[in-house]
Parts: C-alpha cells; sequence; structure tokens
C-alpha cells in the first residue's frame, strides 16, 4: 500500500479508491490494531492523531520488541511502536548497507498501517556504534570520565564529539535512538557497569552526560538517559540490586538527571535496581511523582530489557499494570515474541477492564509520538542510503580521547620520559594485542570477546608505529623472551565483560596469567612500565611497589594507538583517575579520586 504525505494526511491509496476488489485489499491493508476501521487518519497535531487511534493501536505503540523476536508483518499488523537490537543482536550483514536495508524494511511495515506511525529503532551505542563491524570504538565513559577528572572542560568537550561521532555512525547506518548515556554514579567498583558510569563524582557525571546527549542529538541521534535511578548506589555494588536512599541521597544524585533534560534528552529508561525495596520500574513516586511531575520530564520511559517481568505481581498481566501506572511508557517486552504479543493482548485486558485510566495510556502515547516527531521520524522515515563508519577522521578523534584519558599513577625515576631513548624494548601481556580486550563490552557482542574482533589499532601497533627505525620490539604474550631490553612494558587487564556478569563479590584482583607475565618481566632487571587495560580500579594489594610506571589506561577502545602517542611524545598526562583506587575492596585509598601524574 503506498502512504502518500499530503500537508500532515497520512492517506492509504488503497483505501481511498474503494471497490469490491479492493475492499479485500482495504481489510488486508489495515492492520490488526485497526481492525476494519480503514478511515483515513487526518491530523495536523499530535493530540488529533491521538483521537483518531484505537486502543489496539496505543498498545502497539507502547511496545518494543527485539528484531528477533519479529515476524514478517508483524510491525504492520500490530502497529508497533519500537523495533530494539539486544546487545550483538545485528543483520547477517553487519555492514551500513545491511543496517540500512533492514531498518528501513522494518519503517516500511510501520508506514503501511491506518494511521502509518514510523517506528524508532534503538540499540546501545555505548561507546561509538560498536556492535557494526569496523566502526569507531571509543574509550567507554570511565575513560572520557579520566578525561574530565583532568580538566572538566576538556572532558565535556570529549563527551561532545563522543555522541558527535557515535550519532553520525548511528545515522549511516538507519538507526536513531541511542540506550546511552548512562547517569549512574557508580559508587562501588565490584560493579559490572561502573564502566559505563563516567565517575563515582557526581559534578564530572553531570557535565559528562549533557555533553554526550548535546553531542549526540545535535548531530541527529536520539539519547535516552539511564537507568533510573540509584544503580550506582546499590549494597555491595550488586547489578539490579538494592540501594537505601532518603530524600538527600536521592537530590544528591539527581544533578546528571537535571541536566539531561535541560541538554534536550526525551527518553529515559528505569533501572533493574531497586530504592529501599521498591523495584524502579514500578516505583510511581520516583517515576511520576519525581520526574515526570516535579522534575518536569516531557520525554517518555521505556523499560528495560524484559524487566516488568522481575516486578510484584502474580501475573503478567499484574506486573504490567504496576509498571504501566507507575510511569512506565513502553515496554522492552523481549526475550521471544510471545512476551510482546501477550504484552499487547494484556494492556488492552487491562484498560478495558479500568485497572488502566485510558488517560495513563493517552499521556504514554502521546509521550512516544512527541519523541518521534522531535527527531523527525515523520518528516524523514527513511534512511536514503549507507553511509560510512569508522572513517580516519573519527578515529583520529577517537585517539586523541584514548591519548586524554590515561592517568599516570607511578612513575619513579621518571622512567616515562627515558622511553623514547630506548632501543630494545619488549612488550609483554595478552592486552598489548588485543583489540576485543582494549574495547571490552558492548563491542561486536553484548559481552565483548578478546581477539581481533573489528578493525582497530593494538597497544602493540602504536608502540611499533611509533619506535619505528628508533628501537626493536619484541613482543611476547607470555613475558618470555631471549635477550636484554631496556623496558619492558606490560599490558594487563581485565577479560571483557558486560552488566552483571561483571560483578565482582570479593577482590577484582589481577588475573593470573597477568601476574604470571608480571613475574617474567621483573626478570630481565630493566624498568616495568605497567598498563592496566580494566572497566575499573583493579585491587592491587601493593603489587604496584614493583612497578617502575604504572599507567590507567582504562577501556581504550579500537584506536590503542593512542597510548604509544602519550608514551613516546611530548605531551603530559592530563587524565586523572575517576573513581577512588583502593589496595582491597573498602581498604586502604592507594590513588584518591582526581589523582594523577603530569609526567
Ligand atoms: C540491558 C541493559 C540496558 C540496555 C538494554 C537493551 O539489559 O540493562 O542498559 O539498554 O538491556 O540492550
Amino acid at each position: 500500500m503506498v502512504a502518500m504525505k499530503i500537508n500532515r494526511v497520512f492517506v492509504p491509496l488503497l483505501c481511498v479508491f474503494i471497490s469490491g476488489l479492493a475492499l479485500g485489499t482495504l481489510l488486508s491493508c489495515g492492520s490488526r490494531a485497526s481492525g476494519n476501521k480503514a478511515e483515513p487518519v487526518v491530523w495536523e497535531t499530535l493530540e488529533e492523531l491521538l483521537s483518531q487511534m484505537t486502543l489496539a493501536e496505543k498498545a502497539g505503540q507502547m511496545t518494543q520488541a527485539e528484531r528477533g523476536d519479529l515476524l514478517k508483518g508483524d510491525i504492520t499488523r500490530y502497529a508497533l511502536g519500537s523495533v530494539l537490537s539486544g546487545g550483538g543482536s545485528a543483520p547477517s550483514s553487519n555492514t551500513p548497507e545491511g543496517w540500512v536495508s533492514m531498518t528501513n524494511g522494518f519503517m516500511e511495515e510501520s508506514l503501511n498501517t491506518r494511521a502509518g506511525i514510523p517506528i524508532v529503532y534503538g540499540l546501545d551505542a555505548v561507546h561509538g556504534h560498536a556492535i557494526v563491524k569496523d566502526a569507531t570504538v571509543l574509550p567507554h565513559n570511565i575513560g572520557l570520565g579520566a578525561i574530565a577528572a583532568g580538566d572538566p572542560q576538556r572532558g565535556a568537550e570529549a563527551a561532545y564529539a563522543a555522541g558527535r561521532i557515535t550519532a553520525e555512525e548511528m545515522l549511516a547506518t538507519g538507526v536513531r535512538w541511542n540506550f546511552a548515556p548512562v547517569l549512574g554514579v557508580a559508587e562501588d567498583v565490584r560493579w559490572g557497569r561502573t564502566y559505563e558510569s563516567f565517575s563515582e563524582n557526581v559534578n564530572i557525571v553531570t557535565i559528562m552526560g549533557a555533553g554526550y546527549i548535546r553531542g549526540l542529538q545535535d548531530s541527529g541521534a536520539a539519547a535516552c538517559m539511564k537507568h533510573f535511578l540509584g544503580e550506582g548506589q546499590a549494597i555491595n555494588g550488586r547489578n539490579q540490586g538494592n540501594a537505601l536512599l532518603d530524600r538527600a541521597g536521592i537530590e544528591r544524585i539527581l544533578p546528571p538527571y537535571r541536566a539531561a533534560i535541560d541538554a534536550g534528552a526525551l527518553s529515559l529508561m528505569p533501572s533493574f535496581s531497586s530504592v529501599n525495596g521498591i523495584k524502579m520500574h514500578e516505583h510511581k513516586e520516583l517515576l511520576t511523582s519525581l520526574l515526570k511531575d516535579e522534575m518536569g520530564f516531557e520525554g517518555f520511559l521505556v523499560s528495560d530489557w524484559a524487566a516488568v517481568r522481575q516486578l510484584s505481581g502474580s501475573t503478567y498481566k499484574a506486573q504490567i499494570a504496576n509498571a504501566i501506572n507507575a510511569g512506565v511508557d513502553m515496554v522492552m517486552a523481549t526475550n521471544g515474541r510471545d512476551n510482546w504479543v501477550s504484552f499487547i493482548k494484556n494492556l488492552e485486558d487491562l484498560v478495558n477492564e479500568g485497572k488502566i485510566p485510558m488517560s495513563r495510556i493517552d499521556d504514554a502515547v502521546l509521550r512516544i509520538l512527541r519523541f518521534k516527531q522531535s527527531i523527525g521520524l515523520f518528516d524523514t522515515p527513511l534512511t536514503t542510503a549507507a553511509g560510512p563508519v569508522g572513517s580516519s577522521a573519527h578515529r583520529q578523534t577517537a585517539r586523541e580521547m584514548v591519548a586524554d584519558s590515561l592517568v599516570l599513577l607511578r612513575n619513579e625515576r621518571n622512567v616515562i620520559a627515558r622511553l623514547p631513548e630506548y632501543r630494545r624494548i619488549l612488550v609483554a601481556g595478552q592486552g598489548a594485542n588485543d583489540i576485543g580486550m582494549q574495547c571490552g563490552g558492548w563491542t561486536i557482542t553484548w559481552q565483548g570477546m578478546h581477539g581481533p574482533i573489528t578493525k582497530g589499532t593494538t597497544v602493540l601497533e602504536g608502540i611499533q608505529e611509533a619506535t619505528k627505525g628508533k628501537a626493536t620490539v619484541t613482543y611476547a604474550a607470555d613475558g618470555k623472551a631471549n635477550g636484554t631490553f631496556d623496558a619492558v612494558i606490560v599490558v594487563i587487564g581485565e577479560d571483557p565483560y558486560a552488566e552483571g556478569e561483571g560483578d565482582r563479590s570479593t577482590q577484582i584482583n589481577i588475573r593470573s596469567n597477568d601476574r604470571d607475565v608480571l613475574g617474567q618481566a621483573g626478570g630481565y632487571k630493566c624498568p616495568v612500565i605497567v598498563i592496566m587495560m580494566s572497566g575499573r580500579p583493579m585491587t592491587i594489594g601493593d603489587e604496584y611497589n614493583k612497578w617502575d610506571a604504572f599507567i590507567a589506561a582504562w577501556l581504550p577502545g579500537t584506536e590503542g594507538g593512542g597510548i604509544a602517542d602519550v608514551l613516546f611524545g611530548s605531551r603530559d598526562f592530563t587524565g586523572r583517575t575517576p573513581y577512588t583506587w583502593r589496595k582491597t575492596i573498602n581498604g586502604e585509598i592507594v590513588y584518591p579520586f582526581g589523582y594523577g601524574l603530569t609526567k
């Protein structure tokens, strides 16, 4: 069916020229959502559009399905409001062209409905559009936070650039909506999402979140601030755990959200976690009274991944009522097609039974429509052509972010300054030659993985570039090499992880293979420079006393060459640690928040 736009009138052509033959077409061109009603939808304002929508169409708009849980024609039949890619959920051709073909296909299905409301496609481009092969993968937020801890203005500029680059590569693939940035203030490094937070410092999170949102939205994509609220205050850093917060405790972590609203964010994701024992997804006082009424948030709330299923209530139907009545506007009904199909059925039944007032439904749908209009979906629903990802310009900017994010924690006898003089350098450790490890989670796949998973420059390659013609660089992943060296550079760190998979109940110890490499490095009787690539300060005990230099590189992303730019270049270290660094969990502080050497 071809839809024609006349002064915002979406008139399905086939439905206008009704004939005996077309009647069959008419019934098929409508969707389940509109039943047999085929009158054209004529509207000038969103309120007029809303007033003509059926309950089924409204329920469809409040439904978000994962791309893998759809059958051909579902979007039209149910007039779905949104489709997402969960972590790593990419089309078979994981290229800009493959993504544009997929997202345009979903969009055409959504336009092929009575109301013709365009779908919005969302995903987690949390450190660049890292789900797409050979895209630019930026430092995770912890690294950007290290820039800001050293120089807030420089940090805000980096956040803006990160948002811009991410938006440009998202739009190149037909994706408009990013489930980012995280505005949680991580306060316990045992939390697996510490690296998704900018810092333990609420002021840094505030300026970085707002900067990122402006960069993303000025470049045409839409942000989704997350996860509201208190995820970083959960007891013992447990992901999706419980935070004990009084009003002052809540006020203390609100500034990032206030600044994000001021920056124009028009969607928000509640947290899986709880506040004072109440799951955030059913916390009406915080989602509606505080966020929507008191803070004046006019955007919409999209639930987290099947989060409704975790709520109180003995049935899915009861859980849905709790979430929607608390203020959730769209439900990410994932983990199988049945979950979103039954969400729609249950939602309609709850309204018909008076358990969810139509006013709540209308408020939710109007917020969603307002969001879609604000990002231009009604005017330009389709992507005309795929664009590039991973351009040299983007990679160069990312490389500068990496350089700016490095934190020099120890530099005995000024060994770093002498690096360019050395002629025989041993580079050791798995992390020195592992793109996947330097990127961390949310890269190609949800959890990330080791190895050459996408195009980039490893730490080793950067060192080889920087010393070409000046020094001999030997690489030994296990640290075992013949010969004598002027210095050994050891790269240690964490295996890639995301979310709860990264939770630690006790210490965050150096991996055993890294400890072996460090042991080998000490045997060459020359300066040992340790670079840690991790999603948080690891519990290093007194190990660091054996190292001549110690640099935190966080999770730098694909442009590992930025590390050599500082090690062998003439510039100073400007990053400072965005987290307190302790020898053990809750133990002695070895490097306080904001610490870092310049040289
Ligand atoms: C995940 C995360 C959330 C993400 C969503 C969709 O579970 O909690 O941050 O946006 O699911 O991938």
